[in-house]
């Protein structure tokens, strides 16, 4: 099968090389010509375990030439949608894209399947999408076909998600895009939904909105546990024998970042408010999840005072395995400290040239130098924290690191 994938991000990148091993004939098509060039010389300009091994087996060509897509049996939507301001999903980006999508198949007679890939609002695919992509006259289900099938992809499981995914969700238009579809999945072994382009999109918004509850909510445990001498951790332990509530996201810390959790959850709300809904419990975890990620800086303020004082930090990237520090808890406690007047040394094996972009006046040392300042922050759970030498140290916790005990000084976020 011939398809093109508009936007070669996490989404597009990833899907467009894990196809292409499968056998399909793959174009990517980017606005970023760096990137563009970047994958056409066979390799990866994100970190994603096992990305770079696959681009440099497979023949994925990228372009920023939109005209490429003529020829697609399918064209995936996976450019990004981040939020505005206020909270509300941005369009930009996708209104572009099919912008460009339609010129481009402009004089083309073929059939293709457009699939949505990015995770949109309720209601965008047939209120936003289509109408641009009918506005040469030509039909949704007549001339080309469209489906939303969004994607659950973890950030640095994103190869491994792919090639193993838990579901897959098929919104279609009409019965043949969904079948086309289901044909591109054949060979994978996975639970299918078949349903409408709406249900598709809340799908993904309310998985994304359950998981930070769950997030938030262990969190506040976590609080309560920590005033009381429990430990959190033994009580998630002891709670997730209950299949009803599992082990997942059960993690006591300083709560979820990432490039879709905060954002599309924000974006749930406003659409909530918009319709004249309250939306208290969505609300709630937001708040409390803003909150908790200056837990660490209440602690430390305990022990020291801020200003002038040497505060290193362990982790910029939102989770381990990941050079993606898009809304990252390290970007809160950056700006906070800096506020106190601390000095601000940090350290991330893979996500220090993107946090250098949102803060270039703070120091990037390496990791002994970190430990050698009056207090460190662990902030990302990275492996390699897990045997540095903490003794005699001041340590606040955020992510539950078990030698980390060692130190001088040591009070865990939740714990
Ligand atoms: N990152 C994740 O883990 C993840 C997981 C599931 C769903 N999603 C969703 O998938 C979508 C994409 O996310 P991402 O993380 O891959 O985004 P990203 O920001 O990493 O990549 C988006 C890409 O689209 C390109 N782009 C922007 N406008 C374009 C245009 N008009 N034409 C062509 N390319 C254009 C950008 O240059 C960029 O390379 C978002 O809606 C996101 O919420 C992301």
């Amino acid at each position: 099968m011939r398809i093109s994938i508009v936007g070669s991000g996490y989404v597009g990148l990833v899907a467009g090389a894990c196809l292409a091993k499968l056998g399909s004939e793959v174009t990517l098509i980017d606005t970023d010509s760096e990137r563009v060039e970047v994958v056409n010389n066979g390799l990866s300009p994100i970190h994603e375990d096992g990305l770079n091994e696959i681009l440099g087996q497979v023949h994925v060509r990228a372009t920023t030439d939109y005209r490429q897509i003529v020829d697609a049996d399918m064209i995936f939507l996976c450019v990004g949608t981040p939020i505005d301001e206020d909270g509300s999903m941005s369009l930009e980006h996708i209104i572009r894209a099919t912008e460009q999508i339609v010129t481009a198949m402009e004089g083309g007679k073929g059939y293709h399947v457009i699939v949505v890939k990015s995770t949109v609002i309720p209601g965008t695919t047939e209120g936003v999408i289509i109408p641009i992509l009918e506005r040469t006259g030509r039909k949704a289900g007549r001339d080309f076909g469209v489906c939303m099938s969004p994607e659950f992809l973890r950030e640095g499981k994103a190869v491994y998600d792919f090639m193993n995914p838990m579901r897959l969700i098929v919104g279609e238009f009409d019965k043949r895009s969904g079948d086309a579809l289901l044909d591109l999945y054949r060979n994978f072994n996975m639970p299918v939904l078949r349903t409408n382009l709406r249900t598709a999109e809340m799908i993904k918004v309310a998985s994304n909105a359950f998981l930070t509850m769950k997030v938030s909510f262990i969190n506040e445990i976590g609080n309560i546990c920590k005033q009381l001498s429990i430990d959190t951790y033994e009580v998630a332990k002891g709670m997730a024998f209950d299949d009803r509530i599992g082990s997942k996201f059960l993690d006591a810390g300083i709560g979820f970042g990432g490039s879709c959790l905060p954002k599309d959850l924000r974006a749930l709300i406003v659409k909530a408010r918009q319709m004249g809904y309250e939306p208290g419990i969505l609300e709630e975890i937001l708040h409390s999840n803003e909150k908790q990620a200056l837990k660490p800086l209440q602690l430390l303020k305990k022990h020291i005072s801020l200003e002038g004082a040497r505060i290193g930090l362990l982790g910029l990237a939102f989770k381990p395995e990941t050079d993606d520090v898009r809304d990252s808890r390290a970007i809160w406690i950056v700006q906070a400290l800096l506020q106190e007047g601390a000095v601000v040394k940090a350290y991330d094996p893979l996500a220090v040239a993107n946090f250098k972009k949102l803060f270039p006046q703070i120091d990037y040392v390496a990791v002994e130098e970190v430990l050698n300042c009056d207090a460190i922050l662990i902030i990302t759970e990275w492996e390699e924290f897990k045997d540095l030498d903490y003794t005699g140290k001041i340590v606040i916790d955020g992510r539950r690191i078990p030698k980390a005990r060692e130190a001088r000084i040591y009070e865990g976020a939740c714990w």
